[in-house]
């Protein structure tokens, strides 16, 4: 399609010549609502409905006699997706599309770092580019609401600002290229179990403060040009379209220009799909999830049932004319923009990108001295567990990736000390699964030998070795870090926990990896050496995990979410919060977000309640001094209420010294918590509002800068239904975590 939008521009180009006029919606020097507003009269009713649906699995089409293109959709959000059978989810067995896989998102954020973001977002923009995809099915950024939510490794963590601030370069790297970041699942979609039928019952105070900042930062400081509607109803209605969440928050008040996508099969309803504001249809069978015959795409909503209802005037084109100019405009941005972009795929540059991410995130969470490893020529490391050599970027469901090549950390590891002997011995059995969706690992890890030999064999390899290290954690099974289901609990599958407390025992230098997207308990932190987070790395994983064990990277990644002790210390008690109950009298399973904003860290510190390892928690092979945090003012006047649009009005800098007092550079997460004054309505007691990743070489110092607009300090009223920002002494902390505050500072707001 897009040969014949060339041919078309050029034979109009011609005719310019001849003086006849190029149409303004094919010349690239109009913009593109000159172009949208040109193009739309000259489609027919049914052409503007055409594209309002999918005709496979990922496309929708164009304007074929107009020269527009076809849309081509691509998950999203860590590479780009194998291609797929026109009419089913298999992959299409290609040999020319195994992508470079990059980090999950939980590890992206766990960077905490804007260049990073910027860096996978290009670098997978490129990727999709190359690929003629136009629609980048991602980042998510769901909030972490509950440590057993299915798809926590797709999203960025359980802040809405640390989310919001990473999502926003993400989404500009994509778009840089001529590909729309669609930016999924809006909106309050935090658990898989019952996905597409429970009804979130949240309050505007909680959607406001948690749920929704990440969306409106992609929005209006990323300028996402897409977003996906999530399978749940909020409030009542489903999602996909609901009128209150895209047409009056996302559409109205963040004024977004782009195109509102359901995810697939999740609208429901012929009429809300026309009026709610939702755009465009994907699906998974016709008639949204519901099983119907393959390949009737015109049966889906937003097709034949418009159609009718266009026909016999139960529709008008007010909306029509709405969905169709939007997805023009999508088009003009994308693949009829008037640069030209190519894109690149599996390049040496993407593969170290990937590396350089991973290694940013990995968080080092505990060191007794034990770590950076070093083993002497000729001398024994023993890596124990079946991460080590489980090839993991297939599976997980729809993020599933083929990817050209993935190193394993055992394999990484033997690269590192090409003079030592480095022995794997498995541990325990997880899952010998190596295919999903026909993309197969082509590893064998069938596994004979019973758990008694395991653990008899593990030690008595570890016996006399330099160094042990245990690799395990969760993988993108069923009930672990995977679409469409949640994990069953936190605690480590496989008998993990026992196998690491005996290790342990016998080996008191023992260095844990844990390899997952999600919170995982860790009762043996206490009896190792030390304990590192890594997790689904993707293509270069195995490099990235042996950069930080060995020292070639210093460790600078912070956890974007708590590690509780155990699931029961969470904010979520009951069934109704969590997965939620059946009600006499209604038709979906109501979930109740009772915890209101206590969410993450806001609940374990504003409860008193010891977690194993806190938000924003992570070390480093040097050490940080902190000076004193500084406000550039004692006092500002700030106070009272302001409206949904309004509050981004820088108020008052901070700043604070860091200086690097170790023997290594280095890389500091400077962290900025607010605390409210004691008032009428109950806060956490602690709130990230600003961030810095201050590098800097041993015994270099740097100053962290952090800007608080005046929407920082606001609680939402929903009542009222604006921010409100209550006078008193507001307390700044700036620490190395939430847990780790260096310096304290005060500001009067009047
Ligand atoms: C997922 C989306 C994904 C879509 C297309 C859905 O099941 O929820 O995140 O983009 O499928 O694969």
């Amino acid at each position: 399609m897009r040969k014949i939008y060339i041919v078309l521009a050029a034979v109009f180009a011609v005719s310019a010549c001849n003086n006849s006029t190029v149409p303004v919606y094919l010349d690239p020097s109009r913009s593109v609502e000159e172009r949208v507003a040109d193009a739309l009269p000259r489609l027919t009713i049914e052409e503007k409905v055409a594209m309002l649906h999918a005709q496979s699995k990922f496309s929708s089409r164009g304007v074929p006699r107009l020269g527009i293109p076809e849309v081509w959709c691509t998950d999203g959000p860590h590479g780009i997706r194998p291609e797929v059978l026109w009419d089913d989810w298999n992959q299409a067995g290609w040999t020319n599309d195994s992508c470079t896989a990059f980090p999950a998102l939980s590890c992206l954020a766990a960077t905490w770092d804007r260049e990073m973001s910027l860096l996978f977002g290009r670098s997978i923009g490129e990727e999709a580019r190359y690929r003629k995809k136009d629609v980048l099915l991602g980042p998510g950024v769901n909030i972490c609401r509950t440590p057993l939510g299915g798809r926590t490794f797709e999203y960025m963590g359980e802040d809405p600002y640390l989310a919001g601030q990473m999502v926003v370069p993400y989404v500009k790297g994509v778009q840089e290229n001529g590909v729309a970041a669609c930016v999924k699942h809006f909106a309050v979609n935090n658990q898989e179990v019952r996905r597409t039928s429970t009804n979130s019952v949240v309050d505007d105070r909680t959607l406001y403060e948690i749920y929704l900042p990440a969306f409106e930062a992609a929005v209006k400081e990323g300028g996402a040009w897409a977003i996906m509607g999530s399978y749940n109803l909020w409030n009542g209605e489903f999602n996909c379209h609901n009128h209150r969440l895209l047409n009056e928050i996302l559409k109205g008040e963040w004024g977004f220009d782009g195109v509102v996508i359901s995810d697939w099969g999740g609208c429901r309803d012929d009429d809300q799909a026309i009026t709610n504001g939702l755009d465009m249809e994907y699906g998974t069978w016709t008639n949204g999830l519901r099983g119907a015959p393959s390949d009737s795409y015109n049966n889906y909503h937003l097709a034949n049932p418009y159609l009718q209802r266009l026909a016999d005037g139960r529709a008008g084109t007010k909306e029509l004319d709405d969905k169709a100019s939007r997805i023009l405009r999508l088009i003009f941005r994308t693949s009829m923009a008037p640069e030209a972009h190519y894109g690149s795929f599996n390049s040496p540059e993407h593969y170290e990108a990937a590396r350089r991410i991973a290694a940013a995130g990995t968080v080092l969470l505990k060191n007794d001295g034990v770590l950076p490893l070093s083993i002497p020529d000729g001398g024994r490391l023993v890596v124990i567990g079946e991460n080590a050599v489980k090839k993991m970027v297939v599976g997980g469901g729809s993020s599933n990736l083929k990817t050209k090549y993935e190193i394993t950390p055992l394999e990484a590891l033997q690269e590192a000390f090409p003079n030592a002997e480095v022995v794997w011995e498995r541990g325990y059995v997880g899952n010998v699964e190596t295919s999903y969706n026909r993309v197969s690992t082509g590893q064998d890890l069938s596994e004979s030998r019973p758990a008694p030999q395991l653990l008899a064999d593990a030690l008595s390899a570890a016996e006399g070795a330099d160094a042990v290290i245990f690799i395990g954690g969760l993988n993108k099974s069923a009930n672990q870090d995977n679409e469409s289901t949640d994990k069953l609990d936190i605690t480590l599958p496989y008998g993990q926990d026992a196998l690491i407390e005996t290790l342990a025992a016998a080996i008191p230098e023992l260095i844990v990896v844990n390899i997952s997207g999600s919170p995982v308990a860790m009762p043996w932190a206490g009896k190792v050496g030390a304990v590192v987070q890594g997790w689904y790395g993707g293509s270069e994983t195995g490099h990235a995990l042996a950069d930080v064990l060995t020292g070639a990277v210093n460790p600078s990644g912070k956890l974007p979410f708590t590690l509780p002790c155990s699931l029961a210390d969470g904010p979520l008690k009951t069934e109704r919060q969590y997965p939620g109950i059946q009600e006499e009298g209604k038709e979906w399973w109501q979930e109740y977000y009772d915890e209101g904003v206590f969410v993450g860290y806001r609940w374990y510190a504003s409860r008193d309640i010891p977690v194993c390892f806190p938000f924003g928690h992570g070390l480093s092979y040097t050490s940080f001094e902190y000076g004193p945090a500084k406000a550039s003012r004692s006092s500002v006047r700030c106070s009272g209420s302001f409206g949904v649009d309004e509050g981004g009005e820088s108020v008052v800098k901070v700043s604070v010294d860091v200086r690097n007092c170790g023997g290594r550079d280095g890389a500091e997460v400077v962290q900025l918590y607010l605390s409210a004054p004691a008032g009428d309505v109950e806060r956490p007691v602690i709130e990230l509002k600003g961030f810095e990743k201050l590098y800097l070489e041993a015994g270099k110092s740097g100053k962290a800068v952090l800007e608080l607009p005046r929407r920082a300090f606001a609680r939402f009223d929903a009542d009222a239904h604006r921010w409100v920002v209550d006078p008193g002494t507001w307390s700044i902390l700036v620490g190395s975590s939430s847990e780790d505050i260096r310096s304290t500072t005060e500001i009067k707001v009047i």
